[in-house]
Order: C-alpha cells, then sequence, then structure tokens
C-alpha cells in the first residue's frame, strides 16, 4: 500500500528538521523595520526569556523592548521610555538624528538595567551638553510603570554600557565623542546616582571610523570588548579586542572583523552595532543592525532593522560570527518555547 511509506517518510522528515522539536533555522531580519542598535540579554531566571532594547531617536513611547522564549517569535511587550516624567528632555531635541541613542539592556541584582544616551545632535561633538547619558531600571519589564525616571551621569560620548566585575562594582564603557577622540573609555560608575570616577581610554579600535557600541564580556578568563567600527553606512563592522584585567590594556583580535558585510554585494549591508548572549544549552548568538539595501546601497526604506546569527566560542579563543543573510540557520533553537506573558 502506497500511503504508510510516505506517511513515515514524512514523520521522519519533520523529526530530522526539528531535533527535539524544534527548527535550527530562522529568518532575518528578526525585527523587520526601526530597530537599530539591538542589545540582548538571556534571563534564565525570569522564565527563560530573551529580552532586548533597540534605539528609538526622537520617538515617544521610546527605547521598545521586545521579548522571546524561542529567539522565533518576538513580541514588542512595551517601551522603557513611557512617561514624559522619565525624561522631560526627550521633548525638546531637535533633530531626526537627535533623541535616544544606542541602549544597553543588562540584568544584575534581580534589576533590568538600562544605560542608553540622549543626544542633542544639532551641538558641536565636544560640546558637553550634547550628550546627556542616564541610567533606567525596572524590576518588571513588563508593566510601563516599574520603569524608572532617568538617572543623569556626566559622560562626553555615547553607546554607554554598565558592567559588573567580580567583585561587585559597576563600570560603564562607552565611546567618546568621535570627532574628538579618543575612543572607547570607561569609569566607575554608582548606578544609583549617577555620580562617575575618573574616565579612562581602554581601547581606540583596530583603525576604523569611530569605535563605539562597546559591550564587555567576561568569560574564559578574559575581559573580551566587542566593538563597532566604520561608522553606521557600508564600511560599518563588527571587531574585537580583550584583556586579562577589567581596564586594559585590550589586545585587539587578529581576525577582525568578526562580522562585517562591507565589500560584498549581498542584500543585507551596513552589519554592525553588535551585542552577545548565550542560550540555555550555552549556545553563543549575536544581534546586529542591518540595512537592505545591497548592492547597490541607495535606498532602504525600511531603516536600520534587527539581525541575528549564530556564533561559536570554544572556551579561551576569539569567536567566530555567521556572516548574516536572510534564511540562516544556526543553533538548535532553545526548548523552552512558551508563550510570552500576554500572548494567547
Ligand atoms: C555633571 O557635571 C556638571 C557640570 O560639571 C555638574 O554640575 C553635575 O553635578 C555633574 N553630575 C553628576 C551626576 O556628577
Ligand atoms: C588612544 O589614542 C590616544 C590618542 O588619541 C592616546 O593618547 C591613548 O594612549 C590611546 N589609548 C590606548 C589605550 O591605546
Ligand atoms: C573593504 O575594502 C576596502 C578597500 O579594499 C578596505 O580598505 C576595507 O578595509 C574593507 N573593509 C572591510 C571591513 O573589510
Amino acid at each position: 500500500m502506497l500511503l504508510t511509506p510516505l506517511l513515515l517518510g514524512l514523520t521522519a522528515c519533520v523529526s530530522a528538521l526539528g531535533g527535539h522539536g524544534h527548527d535550527s533555522t530562522f529568518n532575518n531580519p528578526i525585527f523587520p523595520g526601526f530597530y537599530p542598535d539591538p542589545s540582548c540579554i538571556y534571563i534564565p531566571e525570569r522564565d527563560h526569556t530573551f529580552f532586548c532594547a533597540s534605539s528609538s531617536f526622537n520617538a515617544f513611547p521610546g527605547i521598545p523592548i521586545h521579548a522571546s522564549k524561542d529567539l522565533q517569535n518576538w513580541k514588542l511587550i512595551g517601551h522603557a521610555l513611557n512617561r514624559k516624567e522619565q525624561l522631560p528632555r526627550l521633548a525638546e531635541t531637535n533633530r531626526l538624528t537627535s533623541g535616544i541613542w544606542a541602549p544597553a539592556l543588562r540584568f544584575h541584582d534581580d534589576t533590568f538595567w538600562l544605560v542608553t544616551t540622549l543626544v542633542d545632535d544639532d551641538r558641536p561633538q565636544a560640546d558637553f551638553s550634547r550628550w546627556d547619558n542616564i541610567i533606567f531600571k525596572a524590576k518588571d519589564p513588563y508593566n510601563p510603570k516599574s520603569w524608572s525616571n532617568a538617572v543623569h551621569f556626566n559622560f562626553t560620548g555615547y553607546d554607554t554600557e554598565p558592567f559588573w566585575d567580580e567583585d561587585g562594582k559597576a563600570y560603564i564603557t562607552g565611546a567618546h565623542a568621535w570627532q574628538v577622540g579618543p575612543y572607547i573609555e570607561q569609569a566607575e560608575v554608582d548606578l544609583d546616582t549617577g555620580k562617575a570616577g575618573e574616565w579612562r581610554v581602554i581601547w581606540n579600535g583596530t583603525g576604523g571610523m569611530a569605535p563605539e557600541g562597546p559591550h564587555i564580556y567576561r568569560k574564559y578568563g578574559w575581559y573580551y570588548l566587542l566593538a563597532a567600527e566604520g561608522g553606521t553606512g557600508v564600511d560599518h563592522m563588527v571587531t574585537m579586542a580583550r584583556s586579562k584585567t577589567l581596564s586594559g590594556p585590550y589586545e585587539s583580535n587578529p581576525g577582525n572583523p568578526v562580522l562585517t558585510n562591507a565589500n560584498t554585494t549581498s542584500y543585507f549591508q551596513t552589519v554592525g552595532h553588535c551585542d552577545l548572549f548565550q542560550d540555555s544549552n550555552g549556545n553563543w548568538w549575536a544581534v546586529a543592525l542591518s540595512t537592505r539595501s545591497g548592492p547597490e546601497y541607495l535606498h532602504y526604506p525600511m531603516g536600520r532593522e534587527t539581525v541575528m546569527t549564530a556564533v561559536s566560542w570554544p572556551e579561551g579563543e576569539w569567536p567566530t560570527f555567521t556572516p548574516i543573510a536572510g534564511r540562516m540557520s544556526g543553533w538548535p533553537m532553545p526548548r523552552d518555547a512558551k508563550d510570552i506573558r500576554g500572548v494567547g
């Protein structure tokens, strides 16, 4: 009889694709449209959920937060910036390129921390008042009221992120105003008051324009520093350095850039401004921004979107990233899939 072997064949096919019931393929962009500068974390203690924050410039509500259980189905769960009193000055910044640049989302002490910059892009780079660096925190990112008002700290730059060292001390790393250099700087900061220590240069990048978007990961006895260079156009790239101590000196990865679509004819151009996170299986993933503008890079009506890729990071070595394309295949998707709160 014909039907039985056909059904058996179908069953075998489905289970080979799915492994333990989950696919390892996904499509980019994971967040289509205006979601630049993604920063993502995986929080096992919050019901095994991935959370991401994106830049929102002058839009209000600002700083969208996405959540997922399986890296395939994402839901916009709210906005960190959702009440005027959190940051009244947002209403006063002019220019499309002003407003909220590059939030960094992290989880520490059972609290979500979000560090970012409100930029007045019509003021000179070296003007201290151009860069309003701010800290938000929340216990429950699903509840808009849980997000605090902004706590301000002084830094003449942008792309700021919090990092807690082994001793519990908090540091902020950021990109110094790029026209006036130097580049990646760091200071100890009291995240509750915004009181900052002395800013020190920890890395100048590999020579690309505007080293920015720094993220630090303590892994395998090293502090790994991830950054973006080349500007957010077609030369955009992701580079890495590492050090045995948080304050440096950081040595560049000889294999830089670790991720870029520069000098390719890919439909996905301007790949950069990356963040890394690990899933429940210990597998590494990266998110970055990209424009679907290739190969000509003339028009990209969808703006800067969020893309994702699989990363292989053997112990003690430099990570390797799968180049960004539309149809991706990566690690088996996490098995914790359950609906995000609020989804039927
Ligand atoms: C930031 O700098 C200004 C001007 O020097 C100062 O008045 C203010 O107290 C500083 N803020 C913090 C949080 O240190
Ligand atoms: C970075 O470059 C500046 C000059 O712009 C230099 O003073 C500084 O020593 C350099 N820092 C590092 C860590 O390479
Ligand atoms: C792209 O090619 C140019 C010209 O050869 C080169 O200078 C640049 O470093 C390349 N960019 C990347 C990110 O590979």
